[in-house]
C-alpha cells in the first residue's frame, strides 16, 4: 500500500518524508488555506520536498475551466496530479486530461456509482472520503471495499486512494480492503507508530543492556 500524507504543512511533510516511507502528498484548498501562504508557492515547496505524486485541486467548476487550470498546474512540476471534483464536469475534464496522459485524482467521491464513472473516464486515482461518510452515519469503509471489488471485477486501472481517514484503524481497514493508497493526516501517521508494549519492551531491553554492557 502506498502512503500519501494529507496535509499542506511543510514541517509535517518534511518530517514524514524523513521517515523514508512516504510515497506522495494530497492537498486541497482548505488544507492550503490553513497554512496561510499563496497556493502556487505552497505546491512548489511541497514538490521540492517529496519526489512523488502531489495532488493539486482545481477550483474551476466547469470542465473547460478545470482543464485550463489543470494544464497550467502541470507546468509547475512533473509530479503534479490534477485533483478534480467528482461532478459531471469533473468527469468530463478527467476524460480529456486522461486522453492527454495527464494524471488525475477524482476527489469528493461518496458512492460506488461515482467511482465507476471516474474509472471509465480514465482517472488515475479515485478518492472515497471515508471519515465524512462516517460523520453522517454511513460506514465509509464499505465504499472503499465496494470500489476495490468493482474495479477488480472489470480490471479498471484506477487506483483506490482512501481519503478522509481520521484514525489508525481506518488505515488498517483500508489496507484490508485492498485500497492501493491511503492518504494519512500527520497526526494519524504519528499514532500508527505507537504501542505501549513496544515502549515497555524497549525500556526493559535498555535496562538489561546496562547490566551486561561491560
Ligand atoms: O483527502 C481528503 C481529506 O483532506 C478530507 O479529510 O478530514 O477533511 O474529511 P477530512
Amino acid at each position: 500500500m502506498k502512503f500519501f500524507i494529507d496535509t499542506a504543512n511543510l514541517n509535517e511533510i518534511r518530517e514524514a518524508a524523513s521517515l523514508g516511507i512516504l510515497d506522495g502528498v494530497t492537498t486541497n484548498p482548505s488544507l492550503i488555506a490553513k497554512e496561510g501562504k499563496p497556493f502556487k508557492e505552497t505546491i512548489l515547496a511541497i514538490c521540492n520536498v517529496v519526489d512523488g505524486p502531489v495532488s493539486v485541486e482545481v477550483t474551476a467548476t466547469d470542465a473547460g475551466g478545470m482543464c485550463q487550470q489543470a494544464r497550467d498546474f502541470t507546468t509547475w512540476h512533473k509530479n503534479v496530479v490534477i485533483k478534480l471534483p467528482t461532478t459531471r464536469d469533473g468527469v468530463k475534464a478527467c476524460k480529456c486530461l486522461s486522453d492527454d496522459g495527464i494524471p488525475t485524482n477524482l476527489t469528493l467521491c461518496f458512492s460506488a456509482n461515482q467511482a465507476l464513472l471516474v474509472a471509465k473516464a480514465g482517472a488515475t486515482y479515485v478518492s472515497p472520503f471515508v471519515g465524512r461518510l462516517d460523520d453522517i452515519s454511513h460506514v465509509g469503509m464499505d465504499l472503499v471495499r465496494d470500489v476495490v471489488q468493482i474495479y477488480k471485477n472489470y480490471g479498471y486501472k484506477t487506483q483506490v486512494l482512501a481519503a478522509s481517514l481520521r484514525h489508525p484503524l481506518h488505515v488498517v481497514e483500508a489496507a484490508l480492503a485492498g485500497a492501493h493508497v491511503s492518504t494519512i493526516p500527520f497526526k494519524v501517521l504519528d499514532l500508527m507508530f505507537r504501542h505501549p508494549l513496544t515502549d515497555r519492551g524497549l525500556d526493559q531491553f535498555l535496562k538489561d543492556w546496562e547490566k551486561v554492557k561491560s
